[in-house]
């Protein structure tokens, strides 16, 4: 099954929309196999930021992602990682479309609430630095039995 990670970052964290990113996730449908709040070490911001490190706003980013508390995730579902970059909406809040998370609350490029794997591949290394494989969760079947 398909799988996306999923990075609130610390103005969504800070904002309160901590629980209303995990609703829209939630309720379009996919699972939610792992969770956790973290500090970000400059090391790890650093690893998962290193094909933007020379754009100019990769100090600012690394700068903004280690600043305070983030929450990871992993979801998982048919086709996950291109429909939560949907979710998510355009990178830069002001153009993204109303009804996505960043165009629904976010102005500004550099607080954009939220961070998504872009592609598959992508998603199976961000995975694997966030999380170990301990931590990841997998949804049975006979755990969902009891939903009418
Ligand atoms: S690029 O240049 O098209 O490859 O960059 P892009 O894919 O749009 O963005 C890569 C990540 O950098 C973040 N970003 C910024 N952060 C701070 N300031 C500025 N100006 C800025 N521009 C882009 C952007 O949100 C992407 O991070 P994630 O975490 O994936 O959203």
């Amino acid at each position: 099954m398909e799988r996306t990670f999923i990075m609130i970052k610390p103005d969504g964290v800070q904002r309160g929309l901590t629980g209303e990113i995990v609703k829209r996730l939630e309720q379009k449908g996919f699972n939610l196999v792992a969770m956790k709040m973290m500090n970000v070490s400059r090391e790890l911001a650093e690893k998962h930021y290193d094909v933007h490190s020379d754009k100019p706003f990769f100090g600012n980013l690394v700068e903004f992602i280690t600043s305070a508390p983030v929450v990871a995730t992993v979801w998982e579902g048919e086709g996950v990682v291109a429909s939560a970059r949907k979710i998510i909406g355009a990178t830069n809040p002001l153009t993204a479309e109303p009804g996505t998370i960043r165009g629904d609350y976010g102005i500004s490029i550099g607080r954009n609430l939220i961070h998504g794997s872009d592609a598959v591949e992508t998603a199976q290394r961000e995975i694997a630095l966030w999380f170990e494989e301990s931590e990841l969760t997998t949804w049975k079947p006979a755990l969902q039995n009891w939903i009418y």
